[in-house]
């Protein structure tokens, strides 16, 4: 049998703690797919297209070779595991407030449709970094090297003209 993961999340932009943890999920299914999802409580920063193909460019550098990178914006995120099969969520965990963000979510998922979800803790380099943090630092002009993959910095460095 086929084990296959998602990995979602809004992925604005990826960072590389979903690096981190993309790659090491990788390692422990025969497929991953990594599913970027509208978070309607979150003001974007990047289209949905342009976090899925700097997720590719990403993954692709990492020379992680079994994941599928996607987007999914109908129905609940159990729909698109069922449609492929997939019966494992992977999270990653920074902290304590992460928790208690994940957790009810992970409990519904499994109350809708058995899905189970792992938490994965980051390398603790990545501990501090997240999306939120990327896009202020961004917009404001700061260098985002440090926290992001090679071709979302360029991406952003550009962005900014
Ligand atoms: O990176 P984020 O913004 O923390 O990701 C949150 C996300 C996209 C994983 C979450 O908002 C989500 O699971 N959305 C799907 C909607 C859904 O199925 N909700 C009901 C069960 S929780």
């Amino acid at each position: 049998m086929t084990r296959i993961a998602v990995v979602p999340g809004s992925f604005d932009p990826v960072t590389l703690g979903h690096l981190d943890v993309i790659e090491r999920a990788a390692g422990l299914f025969d497929q991953l797919h990594v599913l970027v999802v509208h978070n309607p409580g979150k003001t974007a920063l990047l289209p949905i297209a342009q976090r899925v193909s700097l997720l590719q460019e990403s993954i692709a550098a990492a020379g992680v070779k079994n994941v599928l990178v996607t987007s999914w914006s109908v129905g609940l995120l159990v729909d698109y595991c069922t449609d492929v099969g997939a019966s494992v969520l992977v999270k990653g965990i920074r902290s304590q407030v992460d928790v208690a963000y994940e957790t009810p979510m992970a409990i519904v998922n499994r109350d809708l449709a058995g899905v189970e979800t792992i938490f994965m803790l980051p390398d603790p380099a990545h501990a501090h970094v997240s999306s939120s943090l990327v896009r202020q630092v961004a917009a404001l002009g700061g260098d985002v090297s440090p926290y992001v993959p090679r071709s979302v910095a360029n991406y952003l460095q550009k962005d900014r003209g």
